[in-house]
């Protein structure tokens, strides 16, 4: 396929793009955009290090493809908050320290983003159920749930 002009809104900023329609988003997030706060990990639809936000929903940016996302609200984990102003999830994870190597934190914290914004309050049954699909290989389990709980109550 040749490559051709998309556009795209990631994190609230319009921008365009030129590739080949099936570039994975992923792709274009880190290497075109410099967004490398997502993770390839498997690029096959099986970890969740590379979680995004299309339209509210958490979606593996490895197997979307470019031409998917194209007039679609992206937003990715440098959308969430920054540095000076977090989101809840962003400062409960810190908090909780519901990181070891921190390789599945961004696609952690998207995932987690997506059921807040469906679910307020979510059940430890039900944060489980939201992430069974990302992956953490350090077992930092117990405490990212911990730290999704935290961030709900301070969402509140
Ligand atoms: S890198 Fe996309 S799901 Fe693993
Ligand atoms: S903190 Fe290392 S993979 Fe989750």
């Amino acid at each position: 396929m040749r490559p051709a002009q998309f556009s795209l809104t990631v994190n609230g900023r319009a921008c365009t793009v030129e590739a080949d329609g099936d570039t994975p988003l992923l792709d274009v997030l880190r290497n075109t955009l410099g967004l490398t706060g997502s993770r390839f990990g498997c690029g096959l639809e099986q970890c969740g290090a590379c979680n995004v936000l299309l339209d509210g929903t958490a979606v593996a940016s490895c197997t979307t493809p470019l031409w998917a996302a194209a007039g679609k609200m992206i937003v990715t984990i440098e959308g969430l908050g920054t540095l000076a102003n977090p989101h809840p999830l962003q400062q409960a994870f810190l908090d909780e320290q519901a990181a070891q190597c921190g390789y599945c934190t961004s696609g952690m914290i998207v995932s987690a983003a997506a059921l807040l914004q469906r679910t307020p309050a979510p059940t430890a049954a039900e944060i489980k159920a939201a992430l069974d699909r990302n992956l953490c290989r350090c077992g930092a389990h117990n405490r990212i749930v911990r730290a999704v709980q935290r961030a709900a109550r301070m969402a509140k």
